[in-house]
C-alpha cells in the first residue's frame, strides 16, 4: 500500500514536502493581511511566540505519530490507541482539511487569472486604483472565479491521483528556491519605492497599544495555518518519511523556511502598499492590489521586466498554492483510501468533488451570496474563522496532550532519537512543552478571547 503513496525518496524529499505544504497562499496572501490587520510588529512578535512555544513542538508531534504508524490520520490514533477516542482528532483534522481545502482553492484560483492577466499584459499602465477596482470586479463575479477555483482543484487532484513522488519533489527542487530569489528581489524593489520607510515601521516597530485578544489569537491561527499543522497533513507527509529522516532537524528547517518566508512577503507588501497609499489594513485583497502596483512601479522605464516579474511571480506563487493544496487533498484522500478500503482514484474524485461543491459557495460569498451571513459572517469568512482560528488550535492543542501525556515516552524517544543527535536535556524540553506549556497556552488564548480574563479583571478591580 505504502508504493501507492508518495513516499519520500531522500531525507530532502521530505523537508521540501513538508515546506512545499507550509508555504503557501498562508505566507503571501494571509500572513500580511493578519498582520495588517492587527497591527504590525507586535503580532509579529507574538506569531513568533506561537511558532516556537506551539509550531516546532507540534510538528514534531505530528511527525511522531505519523512516522511510528504509517497511516493517514485517523488510522494512526486507531492504531496509538485502539478503542479509544483518540481517534476523533483525526475525524476532525479531516472534517478541517475539508473546509480549508474549498476555501483555499478559492484564492488558488485567483492566482490562476492573475498568471492570466500577466500574460496578456493586463497589468501594463494601471493605477493602484483601478487594481482595486478590477480585483473586486473579478472576485464578486459569479463564474470567472468559480471556474478557476474548479480548474485548480482538479490540477490538485490530477498529482495527488499520480502520485506526487519524483514529480513534485523534482519541481520543488527548483522551482521552491525559485520562489525565495524572486521574493528577495522584490523585496529590494519594494523597498525602493516612495515612502516604503512607512512600511517598514509598521513591520518592525511593534506598538503593543494595539494588542488585545483577537491579535493573540490571530498570531495563534496564522501559526497552525502557516506551519500546516493541527489537522494532520504533516502527519500524513511523515508517514511516508524514511527512517533516516531527522525529525527534528526537518521541523526546524520547514518552521525557518516558512517564518522566512512570510516576513520577506511582508517587506515586500507593507513598504508597497504605504507607497501608494492603500491602508494596511485592507484585508484579504491587499496582496492582490499591493503586487500589481509593485511590478508596474518598481521597473518603469522597463516594461519587459515589470513583465517577466509578475507573470514569474504568479506563476510561483501558483506552484506555492499547488504543493499546499496537495497536502490538504493528501490527508482526505489517504483517510477514505485507507479506512474504507475504495481505491485512491475513487477517494480522490470524492473530496475533489465535495471541495469543488463547497467551494462554489465561498467563492459565491464573495459576490451574489455576499449576504448570507453566518455569525455575521459570510461563508468565505465562516470557513477561514472556523478552521484557522478555532479547529486547527484545538487540534494542535490534542495533538500535545496525546504525545506529551497518552503515548509512551520510550515510542516518543525513539522516534526522536533516531540518529542520536538530539542531547536528552533537549527531549525533557520537548517533552514539558507538550505537556504544560502548549496546551495551557492554546487554552488561555482561547479563554482569553472569551472574555474570560476582562470578567475576572472587573471582578478584582470592583
Ligand atoms: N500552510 C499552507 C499555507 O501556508 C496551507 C496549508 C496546507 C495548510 N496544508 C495545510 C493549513 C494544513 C492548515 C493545515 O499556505
Amino acid at each position: 500500500m505504502k508504493n501507492e503513496r508518495i513516499g519520500f525518496g531522500s531525507k530532502l524529499g521530505a523537508v521540501l514536502a513538508s515546506a512545499g505544504s507550509a508555504v503557501g497562499l498562508g505566507n503571501v496572501w494571509r500572513f500580511p493581511y493578519e498582520t495588517g490587520q492587527h497591527g504590525g510588529a507586535a503580532f509579529i512578535l507574538i506569531y513568533l511566540g506561537c511558532i516556537i512555544f506551539f509550531g516546532v513542538p507540534i510538528m514534531m508531534s505530528e511527525f511522531v505519530i505519523g512516522r511510528n504508524t504509517h497511516c493517514n490520520t485517523a488510522g494512526a490514533y486507531k492504531k496509538l490507541a485502539p478503542g479509544t477516542p483518540w481517534k476523533w482528532v483525526g475525524f476532525l483534522g479531516v472534517l478541517t482539511g475539508f473546509l480549508i481545502l474549498s476555501y483555499y482553492s478559492v484564492v488558488a484560483g485567483w492566482t490562476l487569472e492573475y498568471i492570466f492577466e500577466a500574460l496578456g499584459n493586463a497589468f501594463s499602465g494601471k493605477t493602484a486604483a483601478q487594481f482595486e477596482s478590477s480585483f473586486s470586479e473579478f472576485t464578486q463575479d459569479p463564474f470567472r472565479p468559480v471556474l478557476w477555483m474548479i480548474v485548480f482543484l482538479l490540477l490538485t487532484h490530477y498529482i495527488v491521483v499520480k502520485g506526487v513522488d519524483k514529480g513534485i519533489e523534482r519541481s520543488s527542487k527548483i522551482m521552491m528556491p525559485l520562489l525565495f530569489v524572486i521574493v528577495i528581489i522584490l523585496v529590494f524593489c519594494s523597498l525602493s519605492l516612495d515612502n516604503s520607510e512607512k512600511g517598514l515601521d509598521f513591520l518592525l516597530k511593534p506598538d503593543f497599544s494595539k494588542v488585545n485578544s483577537d491579535v493573540f489569537l490571530g498570531a495563534m491561527g496564522q501559526a497552525f495555518f502557516s506551519l500546516s499543522l493541527g489537522m494532520g497533513a504533516l502527519c500524513t507527509y511523515a508517514s511516508y518519511f524514511t527512517p533516516e529522516t531527522n525529525l527534528t532537524k526537518t521541523a526546524f528547517s520547514v518552521a525557518t523556511i516558512d517564518t522566512l518566508v512570510a516576513i520577506l512577503a511582508g517587506l515586500i507588501i507593507f513598504p508597497a502598499a504605504f507607497s501608494v497609499g492603500i491602508e494596511p489594513d485592507k484585508g484579504a485583497s491587499l496582496v492582490f492590489i499591493t503586487l500589481p502596483n509593485v511590478f508596474q512601479q518598481a521597473f518603469h522605464g522597463l516594461p519587459v521586466l515589470s513583465y517577466i516579474f509578475a507573470l514569474m511571480f504568479y506563476v510561483l506563487l501558483a506552484i506555492a498554492a499547488l504543493t499546499s493544496t496537495i497536502s490538504l487533498h493528501e490527508v482526505a484522500t489517504a483517510y477514505l483510501h485507507e479506512e474504507f478500503g475504495i481505491t485512491r482514484k475513487k477517494a480522490a474524485c470524492m473530496v475533489t468533488s465535495v471541495c469543488i461543491f463547497l467551494g462554489i459557495f465561498c467563492s459565491l460569498s464573495l459576490g451574489i451570496m455576499h449576504n448570507v451571513k453566518v455569525f455575521g459572517l459570510n461563508i468565505f469568512d465562516l470557513f477561514d474563522y472556523a478552521t484557522t482560528k478555532i479547529m486547527l488550535p484545538v487540534g494542535g492543542m490534542f495533538i500535545s496532550i496525546f504525545v506529551g501525556w497518552y503515548l509512551d515516552k520510550k515510542l516518543v524517544w525513539s522516534e526522536i532519537m533516531n540518529e542520536g543527535h538530539l542531547h536528552r536535556s533537549f527531549f525533557k524540553v520537548f517533552i514539558f512543552i507538550l505537556r504544560f506549556v502548549a496546551p495551557i497556552g492554546i487554552a488561555l488564548i482561547f479563554l482569553n478571547e472569551l472574555g474570560l480574563f476582562k470578567i475576572i479583571e472587573k471582578a478584582l478591580t470592583k
